[in-house]
């Protein structure tokens, strides 16, 4: 029997979808479908262009961009290996090779080189580093510069799920790579997601803003804050007094409630910045204000990924309890490069998609089922093809249509045509056919009119 197939005294199995994942199913999909198609339109007015990315990468990639040390790399990737190809491949090198390929030891004897070739793959669980890999890969830099991408698509954490937390997810992101540093270029990355928001009518929006520095600046901030956090060490709860050692800016980012007065007497970044970064920062803010952005300041917007430099930005939204970012990005100069490219500046964002469609759905923005415009009831042979026929001509109008498979007693019908939410049903019958005058029934209000076959298209038009 082959692998997979399922042994016939076996009992079905009844299957779920696994947990952190889940199945978005209308009428909610058509309200995922309207975001997704205002973040074109939107994304688009101010220069974006969209980008299709794979859903799997290296898993060096994230390692590099995100960080080894981050939450998202050391404990949250779904990662693999493909060992099978590489096996395949240094077959075909032996044999072109000429050389004999025993497979009983073959694992044995080609085993440092299996370890070498195999391939650690990830599902990505972000898609910043993408975007910068096919910017190099595909030479983005002869391109006009900057260069503005933006995506959508699932991301993939192992994280513990939650409300608006979940292990598949969805992002709904932008980038802008190459050119100046400009502030300009911050702002209006903000102030197109903040244009987004807005069209979608979220409600309850708040913009925090922050600048965490450069490499030059932020190591000595990092070494003072560590400094003061292991003289308060004992006070602090497990994370973060690991986050001491391995990330301190990490240790703000605590929601633990006994932290949090020890953690406001912490020196703060703004107080450490370069004279670059803070011009920069201070320029940020009053492009913001040209905008019309609103925003607040928050200091301990650090943000969990390490490519970040200079401005960070997160948002918020109402309804949607601990897990209320629907927006976190910022700067990061230098991640091209790290990643083998050359020098480049780099800014941009990720909307948690989940999220948005969460707190529209608690503001009140979920769409109803939407029914069908027309429902067919028909009765014999002659009215099943003039039926089909009605069919193709009413959707090809745009008209959403139900066309019963097989026929149906009329008042059966109509009942199914009130379940599915039709505002009309077209009613054909032998007379109906005999004549050429159909009945059209509005369901509402249960009137009944005549239509000829060449007047329906204009008629239902007016009605
Ligand atoms: P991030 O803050 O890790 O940033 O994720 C961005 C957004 O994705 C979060 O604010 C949240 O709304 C959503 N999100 C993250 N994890 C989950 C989850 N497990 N379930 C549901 N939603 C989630 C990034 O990913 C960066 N790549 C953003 C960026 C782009 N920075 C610069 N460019």
């Amino acid at each position: 029997m082959s692998e997979g197939a399922v042994k016939k005294e076996e009992k079905p199995r009844k299957f779920q979808a696994i947990r952190g994942t889940r199945d978005v199913l209308p009428p909610e999909t058509s309200l995922w479908n309207r975001v997704e198609q205002t973040a074109h339109e939107v994304f688009g007015t101010f220069g974006f262009a969209e980008i299709r990315l794979p859903i799997f990468e290296p898993t060096d990639l994230f390692a590099r961009a995100v960080g080894a040390d981050t939450d998202i790399v050391s404990k949250e990737m779904f990662s693999f290996t493909d060992p099978a190809n590489v096996i395949k491949t240094l077959v075909q090198d032996a044999l072109q090779a000429g050389l004999g390929v025993d497979m009983k030891n073959f694992e044995q004897a080609f085993q440092s080189s299996i370890e070498e070739k195999v391939q650690f793959i990830s599902l990505r669980p972000e898609a910043t580093a993408s975007v910068c890999r096919a910017y190099i890969e595909h030479g983005m830099q002869q391109l006009p510069q900057p260069v503005k991408l933006y995506y959508m698509g699932p991301m993939f954490r192992r994280e513990r799920p939650q409300k608006g937390r979940y292990r598949q997810f969805y992002q709904i992101g932008a980038e802008v790579l190459g050119g100046s540093d400009a502030p300009a270029i911050d702002a209006e990355v903000i102030e197109m997601v903040m244009t987004f928001f807005d069209r979608l009518e979220l409600q309850g929006v708040q913009l925090s803003v922050n600048s965490i520095g450069c490499r030059d600046c932020r190591p000595k901030y990092v070494e003072l804050l560590r400094a003061e956090l292991l003289k308060v060490k004992d006070k602090l709860g497990p994370d973060s007094q690991r986050r001491i050692d391995t990330n301190p800016l990490r240790v703000l980012d605590s929601k633990v409630k006994e932290e949090q007065s020890i953690i406001e007497k912490l020196p703060r970044i703004g107080d450490h910045l370069c004279k670059e970064c803070a011009d920069h920062y201070a320029a940020v803010k009053r492009e913001l204000d040209l905008r019309g952005v609103k925003y607040r300041e928050n200091w301990r917007l650090v943000r969990g990924l390490d490519y970040y430099m200079r401005t960070t930005f997160e948002i918020t939204a109402q309804g949607l309890g601990s897990q209320d970012a629907v927006c976190g990005g910022g700067r990061y100069d230098g991640l091209v490069e790290l990643l083998a490219g050359p020098p480049t500046k780099g800014i941009g964002f990720a909307i948690g998609e989940d999220r948005l469609i969460l707190s529209l759905q608690e503001s009140g923005k979920a769409p109803v089922a939407q029914g069908r415009d027309v429902y067919i009831a028909w009765m014999g042979e002659n009215a099943r093809a003039t039926g089909v026929r009605a069919a193709k001509t009413l959707r090809n109008a745009g008209f959403r249509v139900e066309l019963p498979p097989v026929e149906q007693k009329f008042g059966k019908a109509l009942g199914q045509a009130d379940k599915l939410g039709a505002k009309y049903a077209l009613i054909l019958g032998d007379n109906e056919v005999t004549s050429g005058e159909w009945t059209l029934k509005t369901l509402a209000d249960g009137t009944q009119r005549k239509v000829s076959e060449q007047q329906l298209i204009a008629d239902l038009k007016k009605m």
